[in-house]
């Protein structure tokens, strides 16, 4: 098994960003047995096709790589890199887009999401974006690939290039790879409005508890975040119409690793004024040591570097040769 995966950087991550993604990413490098690999790459290349400030870029790949470290990936075990320094990515990505039909590309829902009305002046490579993504994971040859709903159809268009690239040349160079469908990742919600998403856009900061806040904010945000006056019933499908108690329950089931029913089978009969404060020492004894390893990485950026370049250099010495073979097949 290889499980490739990227994300791209963004700076102040949060909870949902943690339980949503990261903490994912290291349940798999934890899953991983000898001679598996699971490769995380933070995607700045990706990260180009859009409107970005080359500070900002810089500065967000060190924090999320910082974010990544802290949370729990370790370099020794996983290979975690960012995209730009490993340039068989972009360069697998031209030959691919030799091999890739416009057809296939102009399908893609999230290309019709993003550019939206204005095609005619959206960026080139966010229309062959998906191309790149091929590249990311068919360099590696990567088994399995874990994908959120938003995704299957890049990895469908993966699978789609791989199959046509080994036909019309003859080879059998890329493996097709599955979706690793993790059905353990939750979605969380605003502390302040049950029915949006937790996101670093939202402009009230109360919404959200940022990975690197303080014990006593994620106290006080989880306090004033919004619930209800009833009872906690016996079972997580009796909270269908209660979104912000069905929010703070899914928070405390993610953070203890327990699932949703065995949170209500500890609370049931009990109200807010009992759950709520049992879910703050729970996310200050999770997030706290998370932030307090994230904020040293953060004043020694250079550990976070190194991290970085080591991986790279792992992620080269199996990219190289694929890059390679690929070059061969096409005849360059
Ligand atoms: P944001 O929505 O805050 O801008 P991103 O789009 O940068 O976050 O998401 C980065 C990763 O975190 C993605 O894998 C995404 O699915 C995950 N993620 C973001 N917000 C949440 C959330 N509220 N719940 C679960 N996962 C989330
Ligand atoms: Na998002």
């Amino acid at each position: 098994m290889r499980v490739v995966s990227g994300i791209q950087p963004t700076g102040n991550l949060h909870l949902g960003n943690y339980l949503g993604a990261i903490k994912q990413w290291v349940a798999m490098q934890d899953a991983m047995g000898p001679g598996e690999d699971s490769l995380f790459f933070l995607a700045d290349l990706h990260a180009l096709t859009v409107a970005i400030d080359p500070k900002e870029l810089n500065s967000n790949t060190i924090e999320m790589a910082a974010t990544l470290l802290a949370a729990g990936i370790d370099p020794d075990r996983a290979i975690l890199f960012n995209q730009a320094r490993v340039r068989e990515h972009s360069e697998l990505a031209w030959i691919l887009g030799g091999t890739a039909r416009t057809g296939w590309l102009n399908r893609m829902t999230q290309w019709k999401d993003k550019a939206g009305k204005n095609r005619e002046g959206a960026s080139v490579g966010l229309y062959t974006y998906p191309v790149l993504q091929a590249a990311d994971v068919l360099l590696y040859k990567a088994t399995h690939v874990p994908v959120g709903d938003d995704q299957k159809q890049h990895l469908e268009l993966a699978r789609d290039i791989a199959t046509k690239f080994n036909q019309d040349f003859g080879v059998e160079l890329f493996p097709l790879p599955d979706p690793l469908i993790s059905a353990a990742a939750p979605r969380i919600m605003s502390l302040r409005d049950g029915s949006a998403k937790m996101s670093k856009s939202d402009p009230s900061d109360g919404s959200r508890i940022n990975l690197i806040d303080s014990d006593d904010t994620i106290v006080q945000k989880l306090k004033k975040a919004k619930s209800d006056g009833d009872l906690l019933p016996d079972s997580f499908g009796g909270l269908a119409d209660r979104p912000e108690a069905k929010n703070l329950v899914t928070i405390y089931a993610a953070l203890s690793d327990i699932s949703p029913d065995a949170v209500m089978t500890e609370f049931a009969g009990k109200g807010f004024g009992a759950f709520k404060p049992a879910l703050a020492d729970l996310a200050v004894a999770k997030l706290g040591p998370i932030r307090d390893r994230l904020t040293r990485l953060l004043e020694d950026r250079g550990a976070v570097t190194e991290a970085l370049s080591k991986g790279a250099a792992r992620a080269t010495a199996l990219a190289a040769p694929t890059l390679a073979e690929a070059q061969r097949a096409v005849g360059l």
